[in-house]
């Protein structure tokens, strides 16, 4: 099973950028750790961060036909993007949005993601953790689809007997 991570603009700034609101660590270290996390559980990984909202559009829909799951941060586009949520909509993979800070918890313009209705699920507010929660979350997506396809194969077997 592959996860596609996607990463929006100025993330390539952690570490830097806003530390009292993003916190310390630079992206290349919550990657580690995904990474980390993705082997010990036998999970394929990518990593792919743009400050250009097309190249985001394009990487997503690579995703069509080669990636199980999908964890995004878009980033200022949450708020922006229909382009990037049409393009979540139209490959139709699990994907889970993550913020490291609590967007419903700062200036009124991040109150709104369009992203997050075309997402399985949001997480906001927990800061790096919150990529760590997300790789969890998709493995226990990856488990309640592959037994969902267990239930129907079964349920075919049964209905040919
Ligand atoms: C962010 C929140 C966005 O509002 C902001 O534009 C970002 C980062 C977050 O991770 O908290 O760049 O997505």
């Amino acid at each position: 099973m592959k996860i596609v991570v996607i990463q929006g603009p100025n993330l390539n700034m952690l570490g830097h950028r806003e530390k009292n609101i993003y916190g310390p660590m630079k992206l290349e270290e919550i990657h580690a750790q995904m990474k980390h996390f993705a082997e010990q559980n036998k999970l394929e990984i990518e990593f792919f961060q743009s400050n250009l909202e097309g190249e985001i559009v394009d990487r997503i829909q690579e995703c069509l036909g080669d990636a199980n799951g999908i964890i995004i941060n878009p980033a200022a586009y949450t708020h922006t993007s229909i382009a990037i949520r049409d393009a979540i909509a139209a490959v139709q993979i699990p994907t889970l949005e993550v913020h490291l800070s609590n967007i419903h918890q700062r200036e009124e313009f991040r109150h709104t993601s369009l992203t997050a209705p075309v997402c399985a699920g949001q997480i906001v507010g927990m800061g790096a953790f919150g990529y760590h929660l997300a790789m969890v979350g998709m493995t226990q997506i990856f488990s309640e689809i592959s037994a969902m396809k267990q239930a129907q194969a079964q349920q075919s077997v049964q209905a040919q007997a």
